[in-house]
């Protein structure tokens, strides 16, 4: 193990597993459960549960369980280690470096790139206030930002030659090996090192930390392509940073509004919008909603009004509602971007926008008027039904009967037929919920994906063992001095159980979500199934005696049949005799155990 599991548990009790599982699937409360549709298999009603009082997850369809860290896991498609980091970053929780070797190697080379990232930045900056920067300090008087945002931002720029900061770098010292992996210099066929960022303006990206992770590079005229960007290197993931959120984090609004551009964020920082960050061009991702979520009360969604910028829009709003994040979107007139918006209309007129920003609600269902022609009766009804959609996939019941009324009244249709819309869907909805956590015992029992090995006779009863002793610590000195560690037949139930036995033996509590760290996602699916099978069993003691004495009657059995051995191939008689009272005896107990049961 590469962490103290002290910490691992940390990052698994900081990660409520509700507010996980609500980014991904669409949950219902339903008794001590949550319910939703899986995302581990496809299917039509949900058998996904989740238990927040134990902090797992079941699906009762395809078998799969566990804690926060096996779904992530799953869903995210991360091994262990890149889980715990997923969910550390999620939590706040900063990893200390850890002690395996290659990832103390993979934790230095990311220090050595952002170090020379920022040799970089130098670099690019005074080469952008020298003589040569001449024509990109025009380019960006030209689009309006000046000395104090240029400083801010830390904007410089890349000279025209083929290796200039690859030069400069080598001087200094840096190895080929590592203005390779920091993405600066790239290498020719014959084996040179070149620049990757040729003549073009300097854009560092930096983390919330104010860590140069990486570049991105605009040429200054309308050459292709507009932007170079840094590769993903072991100091930069696209996906996981926001560009500006370093200032936008610390912005009193609460608020951060996501555009699509380097230049977007910067002139409307300058313009005092404070609170702006960049996707950069890509389709927000959930490891980006979170961090929105995590800083900001309000998000509100600033993308091109062109066709490409819609479609962004709407898979970023997908992902942000998943995350919970309370959102507006703005929509910027004549398809302008924000950066150009500003220079043409000023700060204020922009920020007159940031106060219209609508709701999620009316932009879907503004959306869905935009496609049809509302003088043609046809055309009302279809719109009529895609707003009682929209409306009645919308929880809130009070925001749902002020927007029915408002769009009733907006559309010119009548208020009593869209709530009797709405309210169709709705019980269909329940109805079908209802049907299912009826029909939930008699759901049939699939193959089971991705079993571990277990030991066809003495496999369940150990791992049942170990589950009832998570649920209930006190039984510990009984089950230890009944079923000894030795005892265990099941290879990885006792694995698990020497962990727990560890454990509690120092006088410390497991619940089971904390004995499923160290697992796999089989192990722990596995032991999750065995924990939701016997979930009725309410007198704790009295389950546990019980598989004791089935597990005692199973090992009785296996010395009777060797003992039957032996005595068949026994010549001498005393012995024989010997034998048979011995079997005799363990019949006698095996009767008394069986009577018990
Ligand atoms: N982008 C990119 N590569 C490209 C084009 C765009 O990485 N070839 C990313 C950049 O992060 C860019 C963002 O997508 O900032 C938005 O693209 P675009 O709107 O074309 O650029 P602007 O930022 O508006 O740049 P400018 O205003 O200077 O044209
Ligand atoms: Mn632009």
């Amino acid at each position: 193990m590469y962490y103290p599991e002290e910490l691992i548990e940390e990052v698994r009790v900081r990660n409520d597993i509700i507010e996980v599982v609500s980014s991904y699937v669409k949950l219902e409360r339903k008794g001590r459960r949550y319910f939703g549709l899986c995302p581990f298999h496809s299917e039509k009603s949900p058998s996904f549960s989740v238990e927040p009082s134990k902090q797992l997850f079941y699906c009762f369809g395809c078998n799969k369980g566990g804690s926060v860290i096996q779904f992530i896991m799953g869903i995210e498609n991360l091994d262990f280690l890149e889980t715990l980091k997923f969910l550390a970053d999620r939590a706040g929780i900063v990893l200390p470096e850890p002690e395996d070797k290659n990832e103390r190697e993979k934790f230095r080379l990311r220090k050595q790139i952002l170090d020379v990232n920022r040799e970089a930045a130098r670099f690019f900056f005074s080469t952008l206030a020298g003589k040569n920067g001449a024509r990109a300090q025009a380019y960006l008087k030209k689009r309006g930002l000046t000395e104090g945002t240029i400083k801010q931002f830390g904007l410089g720029f890349a000279p025209g030659g083929w290796n200039e900061l690859t030069k400069n770098l080598m001087e200094k010292g840096v190895g080929k090996d590592l203005l390779l992996s920091s993405g600066l210099s790239i290498q020719t066929k014959t084996g040179e090192l070149v620049d990757r960022f040729r003549d073009r303006i300097m854009f560092p990206i930096f983390d919330i930390r104010g860590n140069i992770v990486g570049f991105g590079g605009r040429v200054l005229d309308n050459t292709q392509p507009k932007y170079m960007n840094s590769p993903d290197t072991p100091a930069y993931n696209k996906s996981r940073e926001l560009y500006g959120l370093n200032y936008a984090r610390l912005s009193k609004s609460r608020k951060l509004l996501i555009v699509e551009g380097y230049m977007d964020v910067i002139s409307l920082h300058q313009a005092g919008i404070d609170y702006a960050v960049a996707s950069l061009g890509t389709a927000l991702t959930q490891s980006q909603a979170w961090l929105l979520k995590k800083y900001a009360e309000e998000v509100i969604i600033a993308y091109d009004s062109d066709t490409a910028g819609q479609a962004a829009t709407l898979r970023g709003l997908d992902i942000l509602e998943k995350a919970g994040c309370n959102i507006k979107v703005l929509i910027i007139p004549d398809g302008k971007d924000p950066d150009e918006y500003i220079r043409n209309n000023g700060p204020e007129k922009f920020k007159n926008l940031v106060d219209r920003a609508i709701s999620l609600l009316d932009y879907k269902i503004g959306t869905e008027k935009n496609m049809y022609n509302l003088d043609t009766l046809d055309d009302k009804l279809k719109l009529l039904n895609s707003i009682a959609d929209i409306l009645a996939a919308h929880d809130n019941n009070i925001e749902r009967e002020l927007y029915a009324k408002n769009y009733a009244q907006q559309y010119g249709i009548s208020l009593d037929s869209l709530n009797s819309e709405i309210q169709k869907r709705r019980s269909r909805q329940l109805s079908r919920e209802k049907a299912y956590s009826l029909s939930k015992n008699t759901v049939p029992e699939r193959e089971f994906p991705e079993l571990p090995k277990i030991d066809s006779r003495f496999g369940e009863l150990e791992y049942m063992l170990l589950v009832i002793l998570c649920n209930e610590n006190r039984l510990f000195d009984k089950v230890s001095k009944e079923y000894g560690l030795d005892a265990y037949i099941d290879k990885g139930a006792r694995k698990i159980a020497e962990k727990l036995y560890n454990k509690l033996e120092q006088n410390k509590t497991c619940v089971l979500a904390e004995l499923l760290n160290v697992l796999d996602s089989r192990e722990a699916s596995y032991l999750v199934r065995v924990a939701e099978t016997n979930s009725g069993l309410d007198d704790a003691d009295k389950a546990i005696q019980q598989i004791l004495n089935k597990l005692e009657i199973l090992k009785l059995e296996d010395m009777q049949k060797q003992t039957l051995e032996m005595i068949k191939n026994e010549e001498d008689g005393r012995i024989r005799q010997k034998l048979g009272l011995e079997f005799s005896k363990r019949a006698e107990r095996i009767a008394e155990l069986k009577r018990l049961m």
